[in-house]
């Protein structure tokens, strides 16, 4: 495997709700020595805030802890430090591939349910507005994939 690790950024909306889960379930596959992964959100309202107490607790009833996270917002040198940019939704990928100043950046950016094969949709449903059952929903949606995902980056020639 390669010596340096491979850098991997979930982003959402608000990085408060979706992508903060993607960070710490994809985190909890893959051994960390080899794997970075952080999140941003492409809006800036909740900069410095905590995870959305709803996906602090979704995701410690599935034994992971996401609480000393903090939002922050994509910044263009994102495209220069990641290797692989997930989008949660369609909406979230446009936004990126807005404001992608090279073609390798925009090749970056992928939406994170094209690797949930047979999936309803290609857009992580955006829980900020539901109730517990959405976020369990969230976590199971992006648990699936994140397993699919760090399978990929684990085993690239499988
Ligand atoms: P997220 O959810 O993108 O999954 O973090 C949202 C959280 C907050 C807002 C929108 C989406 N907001 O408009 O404040």
């Amino acid at each position: 495997m390669d010596a340096s690790p491979t850098k991997i950024l979930m982003v959402c909306l608000g990085n408060i709700c979706r992508s903060p889960l993607a960070e710490g379930i994809l985190r909890s596959k893959l051994p960390e020595n080899h794997f970075i992964i952080d999140s941003a959100g492409t809006g800036g309202w909740h900069v410095g805030q905590s995870p959305d107490p709803r996906s602090i607790q979704v995701a410690q009833q599935n034994g992971i802890d996401i609480s000393y996270q903090r939002a922050r917002k994509f910044e263009l040198a994102d495209f220069d430090t990641f290797d692989i940019i997930y989008a949660m939704d369609t909406s979230n990928k446009k936004n990126l591939l807005q404001i992608a100043p090279q073609p390798q950046a925009a090749a970056k950016v992928k939406l994170i349910l094209e690797y949930l094969p047979d999936n309803q949709s290609l857009d992580v449903p955006d829980p900020y507005f539901g109730n517990h059952k959405d976020f369990e929903f969230t976590f199971e949606l992006l648990d699936k994939v994140c397993e699919i995902i760090s399978k990929n980056l684990r085993y690239p020639n499988y």
